[in-house]
């Protein structure tokens, strides 16, 4: 994380002085981006240059379910499987994933390529079912589409790295 602090360093010309826990969020966010997760040095550090207690860090890092604590696959695949999604067949889009894949929600391929999560409404209900892959949605699917979704993924690097 050290090699951050030039840009903590701007951030926080922007906020108020004692203000440092403001910087919690922006900051864990773009170690997440530089990393791909948070790691418990970057805590430690973090700690040691906001000062801030480490119960605030880890508070915010508990909270946030798009803030992780351990690496996860180059594509991270969302589904939403709240209630419009569901009614819209998510469940058979993530067995279809299961199925191609070769792994649950939760899990991440050997390979290191896919992550496989379901997530509660990502606000896209009127075009259910939806997932994201990284940070890019993809609505209206059907099984056919994630099929052609996964192919696209599988053949290109279409998608940013998840951050
Ligand atoms: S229920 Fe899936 S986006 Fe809202």
């Amino acid at each position: 994380m050290k090699h951050l602090i030039p840009e903590f360093n701007e951030m926080r010309k922007r906020y108020p002085p004692d203000f440092e826990s403001s910087l919690v969020i922006p900051c864990v966010r773009r170690i997440q981006e530089d990393r791909g997760y948070v790691a418990d040095s970057d805590i430690d550090e973090l700690v040691e240059y906001l000062g801030v207690p480490r119960i605030q860090i880890e508070e915010v890092l508990a909270f946030y379910t798009m803030l992780r604590r351990a690496p996860i696959g180059r594509y991270h695949l969302q589904v939403c499987h709240n209630v419009s999604c569901s009614m819209r067949g998510a469940e058979r889009l993530v067995a279809q994933l299961t199925r191609t894949l070769g792994i649950a929600p939760g899990e991440t391929t050997p390979d290191g390529r896919y992550t496989l999560s379901t997530v509660e409404c990502l606000a896209s209900c009127g075009t259910a079912p939806m997932m994201m892959i990284n940070d890019t949605y993809y609505e209206n699917l059907d099984l056919t589409t994630v099929d052609d979704l996964i192919a696209q993924v599988t053949s290109a690097s279409t998608v940013e790295r998840a951050t």
